[in-house]
């Protein structure tokens, strides 16, 4: 069994009253692997974080399987063993922090699970150097940068030595440099630590550096597989309210002007690979 696999999931949010409510999510079948950086793609409201909230059992299916680390998500007393595995990084980076102080913020996870005192000093001196942010340690939260709180967010979830961690559109009120250190480190975290990356994004650039895209259109599974396969079908793409990498939508263009470049084009690197021998 894979690290993450979904069985015929579907989700309905409860109704307060007798109102009829449409599923967010039906029929989901997925597969994630070990070691693995999935991006997960779709408009508003197509249900990437009703999905999301599966994988560290803030949702619990109300159709169907969720597994975790071969733990069927719905049986309670697995719970803390769960999100132990899957933390989770959010939007908005303010709404993060607990502490008026970074090593404190960092803290707070390994002691909700009962970490002993001197461990946790050593995991969270560990997380901080990890993301780069060891010369903060003792500042306060406030005073940093979106995309250093997102770090610091990031280096919480390290201290207890997680085997996946999702991003919710964690880049989207970053500044450009603040989106690149996110990142980065998501990306380090996978090569270096091995630790599986699903990462939600509205950025087509983030996506490119994937192995494997999900694409959800109104609560379905719509596509999947590598970027290349994905962004070579420019008409679904664009159908389901995305749109290419920006090498993707100008090769696109250039091909549509008898310009012979390869489909595969997703980075501008590749783009420059190619326009160079014509010139
Ligand atoms: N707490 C909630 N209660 C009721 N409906 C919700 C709730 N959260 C999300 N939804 C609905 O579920 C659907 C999927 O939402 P969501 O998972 O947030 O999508 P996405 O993350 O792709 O924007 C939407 O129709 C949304 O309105
Ligand atoms: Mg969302």
């Amino acid at each position: 069994m894979e690290i993450i696999e979904t069985n015929e999931l579907g989700f309905t949010y409860p109704s307060n009253e007798d109102q009829v409510v449409t599923p967010a999510l039906k029929d989901i079948n997925i597969k994630i692997k070990k070691g693995e950086f999935v991006s997960i793609v779709g408009e508003n409201g197509s249900g990437k974080s009703t999905l999301a909230k599966h994988f560290n059992t803030l949702n619990i299916p109300t159709e169907g399987i969720c597994y975790v680390l071969s733990y069927n998500t719905a049986d309670e007393s697995k719970k803390w063993d769960i999100r132990k595995e899957v933390g989770m990084v959010f939007q908005n980076p303010d709404n993060q922090i607990v502490a008026t102080i970074v090593e404190e913020d960092v803290a707070f996870g390994p002691e909700n699970l009962g970490m002993p005192q001197e461990n946790i000093r050593l995991e969270v001196d560990k997380a901080l150097r990890v993301v780069g942010m060891e010369d903060f340690a003792k500042k306060e939260p406030h005073m940093l940068s979106g995309g250093q709180k997102q770090r610091v967010a990031i280096a919480g979830i390290l201290a207890m030595n997680p085997a996946v961690i999702v991003f919710d559109e964690a880049t989207a009120m970053l500044d450009p440099k603040g989106k690149r250190e996110v990142m980065e480190t998501a990306h380090m975290l996978n090569k270096e630590q091995g630790i599986t990356i699903i990462n939600i994004t509205h950025f087509m650039e983030e996506v490119v550096y994937s192995d494997r895209v999900i694409v959800l259109n109104n609560g379905e599974l719509y596509m999947e597989g590598t970027p290349q396969e994905v962004f070579a079908k420019e008409k679904e793409i664009v159908s389901v309210g995305l749109e290419l990498p920006l090498a993707a939508k100008l090769a696109s263009l250039l091909r549509s002007k008898g310009v012979n470049i390869s489909e595969n084009v997703l980075t501008l690197e590749e783009m420059v690979k190619q326009l160079c021998p014509l010139i």
